[in-house]
């Protein structure tokens, strides 16, 4: 255990508190928390290790500690505590040793969960950097790493301790806002590339960053790019392992393919509102009106001529997206499927198209 009183000062538990202890190992912050918190409170304290549980309830035994539920689990699944009960999550060293990437969204998520509405999270980890023990610099999570990471699940810093060869971060749950529906949605959706784009385009004809989107060229230079891609040959290589997702595809004329646009940078993707094409000619207007491929997740769209299919390649035409650029999706194009009547557009979108069509 690191300096008790320092941690336990910095928790600040009060009488009545629930705590939740995971990888709790031998148990020493669960039974110091267990005094703490009194009879009117519950500690939960959670291991894969069934020796650690075992030594630790015939501690709880004779120490009398009946506030304390010891139980075995994986906490990288689903926890045994209700929904919005515990006060205090207390995780000590113990992520280090979790491939967080891969887990951080089932254990973040679950700690939202049990988490009350603005329940604390506090997490102690080795300090990134070379000491005499402890585990090798590379496995080790800096305050800033762990910062980046739990944010995203609507959680706020509120404080980091330094404890010598280790640190206490702290963060709290943000509640969830019924006024904001979004936000109550932690986390990200993974998408999974099914294939990847091969041809000569060799970057975007727009870039984007924080201060906007603009033209990488003239605006002539532009429309001739413009006209070059909507018949440059490409093709899409599926991943062989989807075998069968092809098939009768070669029944089709036209696909929508849908791809990830990799080339927006970071910045772009925060821009909610843009000249059209870049155009400072024609007024900002927010991103979900126009066909910028800056936005906040850059899928972008575009109906190809399939010209044929050798295996798991698809050869089309037309497609405007960059060499290396992946494949989120591919749809049959139905004309049908799409309003034909009394579909209107605003002016600037008619100019644009028109000159685009003017210089085909
Ligand atoms: C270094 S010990 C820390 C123990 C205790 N938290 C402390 O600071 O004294 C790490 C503990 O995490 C536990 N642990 C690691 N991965 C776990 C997982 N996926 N689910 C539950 N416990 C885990 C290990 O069994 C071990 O008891």
């Amino acid at each position: 255990m690191q300096d008790p009183d320092l941690v336990f000062s910095e928790l600040d538990l009060q009488e009545g508190d629930c705590f939740l202890d995971l990888g709790c190992g031998p148990g020493d912050y669960s039974i110091r928390a267990s005094r703490l918190v009194g009879d009117s409170g519950k500690v939960y304290s959670l291991d894969k290790n069934r020796d650690s549980i075992v030594d630790l309830r015939n501690r709880i035994v004779s120490g009398g500690n009946k506030n304390i539920r010891a139980e075995v689990c994986d906490i990288v699944g689903s926890l045994p505590v209700k929904d919005s009960s515990v006060d205090i999550c207390f995780i000590s060293t113990v992520l280090h040793s979790l491939n967080l990437a891969d887990v951080e969204n089932a254990l973040f998520g679950e700690i939202r969960r049990v988490l009350k509405p603005e329940g604390r999270l506090a997490i102690i980890e080795c300090k990134k950097e070379a000491q005499p023990c402890g585990p090798p610099i590379d496995m080790r999570l800096s305050p800033e790493e762990l910062e980046t990471t739990i944010t995203k699940y609507v959680f706020n810093k509120i404080g980091l301790r330094d404890l010598g060869y280790n640190y206490l971060i702290q963060f709290r749950r943000v509640p969830d806002s019924p006024s904001n529906p979004v936000r109550q949605i932690s986390g990200s959706i993974e998408l999974r590339p099914v294939g990847v784009i091969k041809n000569k385009i060799e970057r975007p004809f727009l870039v984007a960053g924080e201060d906007g989107l603009k033209m990488r060229e003239s605006l002539e230079d532009t429309l001739e790019t413009i006209h070059e891609n909507s018949e440059a040959a490409s093709n899409i290589v599926i991943d062989e392992s989807l075998a069968g997702i092809l098939d009768g595809i070669e029944e089709y004329s036209h696909l929508l393919i849908l791809y990830w646009a990799h080339r927006v940078p970071e910045d772009g993707r925060s821009l909610t509102r843009v000249h059209p094409m870049g155009r400072i000619d024609i007024p900002q207007t927010g991103i979900f009106s126009t066909c910028s491929p800056a936005r906040p997740n850059p899928v972008l769209t575009t109906v190809v001529r399939l010209k044929g299919r050798k295996g798991n390649v698809l050869e089309v035409s037309g497609l405007d997206a960059v060499d290396g650029s992946p494949v989120v999706d591919i749809k049959p194009y139905v004309k049908d499927f799409y309003p034909q009547e009394g579909v209107h557009i605003p002016e600037w979108m008619q100019q644009l198209q028109e000159e685009v069509a003017r210089d085909n």
